[in-house]
């Protein structure tokens, strides 16, 4: 099986080859970074744009590199939804009509799915599993039982963790994109130099919020002389924001395990952690930490899996296929399209 996919949910345009003994024969993401950095933030209709104007010969280059000529296909798999429904459109455009031009089934992929699944593109995890989805747009704890099936254990009530890194940095002025910069700055700053919130720690459940959080840092920034913060300054709340972030996730993973136990009545599951936020070193260390506690193993892909990509969404297309899936040419892409259909 060899499954060309396709990503455009937000501002990464991305394209590969993947094949269902986990070989990934070709992969590019093309960031619009410069597209959205004037703005400090993705900007919709300039990542639609920025979408159609290069997924054409992304496309033509994932199949070139990967050696596969558009015959050799088993699908053609797209994200079409939840996301930017601008770019989502592009994307699952794209595929559709590569796949009715040459005969091949079509494959509409939650890209939500496909950070959940990610994970067994790169190594034989079997289900059930815990999965801790932290990006841009999502922080969720979810119960993953199977392909398809899946069971929201708790959600944000406002902000995304990457949503809430994104801000505080911006906030700090440390830069974009948020994540990555201000795990930068944390790394040379004191933690404990500044008390910020921990919401929801401690409570039953789940469920996160990161709002409060990140106006705490506004205030703390606010009550510095001049109301900005020297590079100094903003190492430390970068390290205390961290810290922060770092003892929520622990305690809301932990209620996580606890809640999937409940559920399944097992001793003892995986742990998976997805999604772009996933990528910060010392969030992995923390979260080791509570999965050795817990006596369960760690999952987490390579970072270039994290963040948003197409091999993913590509390995999701296998998943569905191998069962005997396929989408419709008429299916709708979706701008909001949760995992869990109990939990809409
Ligand atoms: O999964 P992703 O690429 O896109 C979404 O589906 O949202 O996640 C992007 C998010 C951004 O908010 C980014 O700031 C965050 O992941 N991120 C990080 C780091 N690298 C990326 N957050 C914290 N530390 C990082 N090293
Ligand atoms: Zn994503």
């Amino acid at each position: 099986m060899i499954i060309l996919g396709i990503e455009t949910s937000c501002d990464e345009t991305a394209a590969a080859v993947v094949d269902d003994s986990r070989r990934v024969r070709s992969e590019i993401v093309l960031s619009q970074l410069d597209e959205h950095r004037p703005y400090g933030g993705v900007v919709p209709e300039i990542a639609a744009r920025a979408h159609l104007e290069h997924l054409d010969r992304l496309v033509a280059r994932a199949m070139t590199e990967a050696q596969v000529g558009y015959a050799q296909l088993s699908a053609v798999a797209a994200t079409a939804g939840p996301g930017l429904i601008g770019g989502v459109i592009v994307g699952a455009t794209m595929a559709k009509s590569i796949a009715l031009v040459h005969g091949k089934p079509f494959l509409a992929v939650n890209h939500l799915e496909a950070h959940a699944l990610s994970a067994r593109l790169v190594e034989d995890i079997s289900f059930p599993y815990l999965l801790l989805l932290v990006s841009g747009g999502h922080c969720q704890l979810l119960a993953v039982e199977d392909v398809g099936r899946y069971a929201r254990l708790g959600t944000t009530m406002d902000d995304a963790a990457g949503e809430a890194f994104d801000k505080t940095a911006k906030l700090l002025g440390l830069g974009y994109p948020g994540g990555p910069a201000l795990e930068r700055a944390a790394s040379s700053g004191d933690p404990a130099r500044y008390a910020l919130p921990r919401p929801m720690l401690g409570r039953p459940g789940a469920d996160f919020s990161f709002s409060g959080l990140k106006t705490a840092v506004r205030h703390a920034v606010a009550a510095l002389p001049g109301g900005k913060a020297s590079p100094h300054q903003a190492a430390d709340l970068a390290a205390s924001f961290q810290a922060a972030v770092g003892d929520v996730l622990v305690d809301r993973t932990r209620n996580g395990f606890a809640l999937f136990r409940a559920r399944a009545g097992l001793a003892s599951v995986p742990l998976v952690v997805a999604g772009g936020v996933a990528a910060n070193t010392y969030l992995r260390r923390r979260l080791q930490a509570l999965a050795d506690a817990e006596g369960a193993r760690l999952h987490i892909p390579p970072q270039k899996y994290c963040t948003d990509n197409a091999a993913m969404v590509a390995w999701a297309g296998i998943e569905r296929l191998r069962l005997g899936q396929r989408d419709g040419l008429d299916f709708a892409p979706r701008p909001r399209w949760p995992l869990d259909p109990r939990a809409a």
